[in-house]
């Protein structure tokens, strides 16, 4: 994260945070504005931070080495402490003068602030209205405290201690880390198995490999996962819930046990079709000949829990394995099924179908996203941030 430090008396408790936060491993990058400077030095608080203090906007050799648009966005987050009410009165009208001013403007990043200043400005209609402006504008804050004041007065002002600011810090970057904390997604995933009788079925090539990697995404970003799989060899992602069945019509019984949830993400080759009938006992050679397999169709899973209802998860993204026009399909796919998107791959391409990568195009009612081919460990990667700005 960049430590931002403005210039007042509890500056000096801006070094305790930063220490707070590189014994819990957090890379902590300072910056010190000019006024900081007459608190702390910064040979203490590069010392403490482990890292070079920055603080000049037009310093030639910082510049080169990162420049201040890149030093804004080179953290998961910026934190303002002390913040002065110059600093937010900087920030709250987009004012850009010195290195901390314009980190604040070019950054894209969360920010969080710990106001400290005397009672009397905190308590000033500009820094109420620049307060309730940076809070509209998605700026968190810690604190103000209330208590005794190095000024001498009593009263709001003072700056929340380092240990509350640590916890808030860890609450965001866990938040950052975790953008699926709270969230449920179900995932089919793999083949399913149509039995013919108890020793044959039918079934397809599906390895599950693309699913079970979208799981194990998901839950990396703190998702809580539902996997409704299909027979696979794969061992189940960690921090994943996995319920094993076989047919068409068991994962759409578990999938509907498995609901609500937040995300249908419907990854299985699900067989179109079933036996109509599947044998108690062997079917056996005899003078008939080969028995006649008359085939019903399976409830189609994803077009049932995409379809309105009070139920209906936020997202729900079906595939598509095409083997030409691809695209076309899957448009078409996506109006048949009601779905929000689809995510389409040409089986053709050597190396898809079982195999350790995937190129695909992602099909929404907004247009159409191409990737690259890349490792299906990449695909679930890239898929799961993109689940997780859409249920933001
Ligand atoms: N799907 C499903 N239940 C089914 C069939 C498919 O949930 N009975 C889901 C798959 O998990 C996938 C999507 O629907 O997300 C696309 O499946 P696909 O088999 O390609 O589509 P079909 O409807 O079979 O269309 P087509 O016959 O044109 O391939």
């Amino acid at each position: 994260m960049l430590l931002i430090v403005g210039g007042g008396i509890a500056a000096y408790k801006a070094l305790e945070l930063a220490r707070l936060l590189r014994k819990a491993g957090v890379a902590v990058r300072p910056i010190l504005t000019a006024a900081g400077a007459q608190f702390v030095t910064p040979l203490s608080l590069g010392a403490i931070c482990e890292d070079k203090v920055y603080s000049d906007l037009f310093s030639l050799t910082d510049e080169a080495e990162m420049g201040h648009i890149e030093l804004s966005r080179s953290a998961d987050l910026v934190v303002v402490a002390p913040a002065t009410a110059d600093l937010m009165a900087k920030a709250a009208n987009g004012l850009a003068n010195d290195l901390a001013s314009t980190t604040l403007l070019a950054t894209d990043k969360r920010v969080l602030m710990a106001p400290a200043m005397n009672v009397r400005m905190w308590q000033h209609p500009a820094t109420v209205r620049n307060f309730e402006q940076l809070k509209a504008d998605g700026v968190h804050f810690v604190g103000p405290d209330e208590g005794a004041m190095a000024c001498g007065e009593f009263g709001p002002g003072r700056m929340a201690e380092p240990s509350a600011i640590f916890d808030a810090v860890m609450a965001l970057l866990e938040g950052a880390a975790r953008p699926l904390a709270g969230k449920h997604v179900v995932v089919t995933a793999g083949p399913t198995a149509e039995p013919l009788d108890p020793v044959r079925l039918i079934t397809n090539r599906s390895s599950g490999k693309q699913g079970y990697a979208i799981a194990s995404a998901l839950a990396s970003l703190g998702a809580k996962v539902t996997l409704v799989s299909g027979p696979t060899a794969l061992q189940t992602p960690a921090g994943v819930t996995r319920v094993d069945v076989e047919t068409a019509l068991q994962m759409l019984e578990a999938t509907q046990a498995a609901l609500p949830a937040d995300a249908l993400i419907a990854v299985a080759a699900v067989a179109d079709w079933r036996p109509d009938e599947a044998f108690g006992v062997k079917l056996k050679k005899g003078k008939d000949g080969p028995p006649a397999i008359r085939l019903v169709e399976n409830p189609d899973i994803l077009a049932t829990f995409a379809h309105e209802g009070p139920n209906r998860p936020k997202l729900v993204v079906g595939f598509a394995a095409e083997t030409n026009d691809v695209e076309e399909h899957a448009r078409a796919k996506l109006a048949r099924k009601g779905c929000d998107w689809i995510v389409a791959n040409d089986v053709t391409e050597p190396g898809v179908m079982g195999g350790a990568e995937n190129s695909v195009l992602i099909i929404s009612r907004a247009g159409t996203e191409r990737w690259k081919r890349m490792p299906k460990e990449a695909v679930a990667g890239r898929l799961a941030n993109k689940i997780a700005e859409a249920l933001a």
